[in-house]
């Protein structure tokens, strides 16, 4: 009953969530995007007419005990409708920060993380997932990168989906995205004491797959 898990927290953009599938991939593991279960339930909570603050937190939380989500590959299903680019613009991910530091939300969400947990084995990805969901992994890897380069990292790809983005406000986002996540009561963002700490800021994704996949080699 010991499902081995692999970890890999840091702030946006730092590249932990292609990171962490490229070695699910790999290593024909389980894959959980936790970013994603704040995205949907922030886009849940809006759509039910909930503003996101400390007012509305029981009622978002049980909007997001009874998530109808669905993993399906690179599709992310929230009942029949694919809200895959829906929960990945800016805002969405300002809104999930946002109901991410509603305790009540962060509760109800631990389950469905839990869940992911099947042979042969997970790589999870997110903030929390080292310090708080899967304290027990066999390896955490806290990823990180400058703010400018990340800002650079998001830049690039918010273009190559054809969307518009200003640098300056891409910086600005993801310093006040960063220092919310890192400054909030409950789960922050912050290194377990067992974490391995990558900063990647001058290494391709490859590069950076190889390096965890070193560290994983070395826990077998
Ligand atoms: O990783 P991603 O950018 O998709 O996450 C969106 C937001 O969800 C983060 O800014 C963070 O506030 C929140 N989050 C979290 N705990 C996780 C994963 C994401 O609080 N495990």
């Amino acid at each position: 009953q010991h499902i081995p898990v692999i970890c890999i927290d840091g702030p946006t953009a730092s590249g932990k969530g292609t990171v962490a599938a490229r070695l699910a991939q790999r290593l024909g593991y389980h894959f959980l995007d936790s970013g994603a279960m704040y995205r949907i339930t922030a886009l849940a909570a809006l759509r039910s007419g909930l503003a996101i603050d400390a007012a509305h937190e029981a009622q978002i939380a049980a909007l997001a005990q009874s998530l109808p989500v669905r993993f399906e590959g690179e599709r992310i299903l929230l009942g029949d409708e694919d809200v895959s680019s829906a929960i990945r613009t800016e805002e969405a991910g300002m809104n999930a920060s946002r109901v991410s530091a509603l305790p009540a939300v962060r509760q109800a969400l631990v389950a469905l993380q839990h869940g992911f947990r099947r042979v042969p084995g997970l790589v999870a990805d997110g903030r929390d997932m080292g310090t708080v969901i899967f304290p027990d992994a066999r390896l955490k890897v806290f990823l990180t990168a400058s703010v400018a380069e990340r800002a650079e990292r998001r830049h690039k790809q918010l273009i190559s989906k054809g969307f518009n983005a200003n640098m300056q406000d891409l910086r600005a986002d993801l310093e006040a995205r960063d220092a919310r996540d890192s400054t909030r009561s409950v789960a922050p963002l912050q290194p377990a004491q067992d974490a391995l700490v990558l900063d990647n800021s001058h290494l391709t994704i490859e590069q950076t797959v190889e390096q965890v996949w070193v560290w994983w080699q070395e826990r077998q």
